[in-house]
């Protein structure tokens, strides 16, 4: 990366999103990092810090799964940065218990995509205002796990067939939904939108969900993100989904129209946009 490009990552006190805004940092990004607690978000700005001298780092701390806190979270991120070149889309959970949020919304449907959509709809207008030299970047850390997801659109919440793995696909399904949606509502000389799936990472959610698997390291899981990120024009059109870094056609439940379009004005109806 040759500019300082202004990068958010939302979780990166741990796991694959730690290890994206570390790259982004060493390769000379000015890193907002975010997490759902002040004193970890604090903690891995210090640990960064001592790693890189001279990196520009920010913190933000807000529950992406409340979207009262998400609002103040935009707003504290606006008056902080004027200039804002990538959001990463990173923060996941999976859990083994069915919870509904403040907003009235499952856990994982509220925090893996409606969090993030709403996040994303209030720093649109940023991102592509600071896209002076190339596009502004939204970047959705879905996962392979998509291909077994349904959007249940009567019935986001799952109140009828919720398992931890049923949510988590649909909510990972709807991550790559956005991303194209975005890519065709939005002008690609302003803002271009990917999603990907990192491979399969040895961190906390994966220990939560899957058991004792074996991963790759959080700095392979961080690559796709850290080179969609840079300062070049990436080579593949906005909306692209990559599996381990190839470019790849996400499901076909993905690639549904109209699908896609009662997504995106659900979601716009639970975010209250
Ligand atoms: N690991 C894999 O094999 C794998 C495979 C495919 C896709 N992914 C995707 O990769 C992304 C990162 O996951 P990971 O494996 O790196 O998991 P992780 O190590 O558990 O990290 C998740 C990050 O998200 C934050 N977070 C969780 N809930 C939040 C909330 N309500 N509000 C704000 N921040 C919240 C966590 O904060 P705390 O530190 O406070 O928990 C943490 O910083 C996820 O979207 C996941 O679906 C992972």
């Amino acid at each position: 990366m040759t500019d300082r490009r202004v990068v958010l990552v939302t979780g990166s006190t741990d796991g694959i999103g730690r290890a994206t805004a570390r790259a982004l940092a060493a390769a000379g990004a000015k890193v907002i990092l975010h997490g759902r607690s002040k004193p970890k978000v604090d903690a891995a700005i210090a640990k960064l810090s001592e790693e890189l001298p001279g990196a520009e780092l920010e913190g933000v701390s807000f529950d992406l799964a409340s979207q009262t806190a998400v609002r103040k979270g935009a707003d504290q991120i606006l008056s902080r940065v004027p200039e804002l070149h990538v959001l990463i889309n990173n923060a996941g959970i999976f859990t083994d218990e069915r919870m509904l949020t403040e907003d009235g919304i499952e856990l994982t449907f509220a925090v893996n995509h409606v969090g993030a959509f709403l996040l994303t709809e209030l720093l649109t207008p940023r991102l592509e205002a600071s896209a002076t030299r190339v596009p502004s970047r939204v970047i959705n850390v879905s996962s392979i796990a998509h291909t077994r997801g349904r959007i249940h659109l009567d019935d986001l919440s799952l109140a009828l067939a919720w398992t931890g793995y049923a949510a988590y696909a649909q909510s990972k399904l709807a991550n790559i939904m956005h991303a194209l949606e975005l890519s065709e509502r939005r002008e690609p000389a302003k803002l271009l939108a990917y999603s990907m799936h990192p491979g399969v990472i040895g961190t906390k959610l994966l220990r939560q969900g899957f058991g004792p698997v074996q991963g790759a390291t959080t700095e392979v899981g961080a690559r796709t993100a850290v080179r969609l990120a840079g300062g070049e024009a990436a080579d593949e059109p906005s909306g692209t989904y990559f599996s381990e870094g190839t470019a790849t056609q996400p499901a076909a439940a993905a690639r549904d129209a109209a699908a896609r379009k009662a997504l995106w004005d659900t979601s716009l109806r639970l975010a209250k946009l």
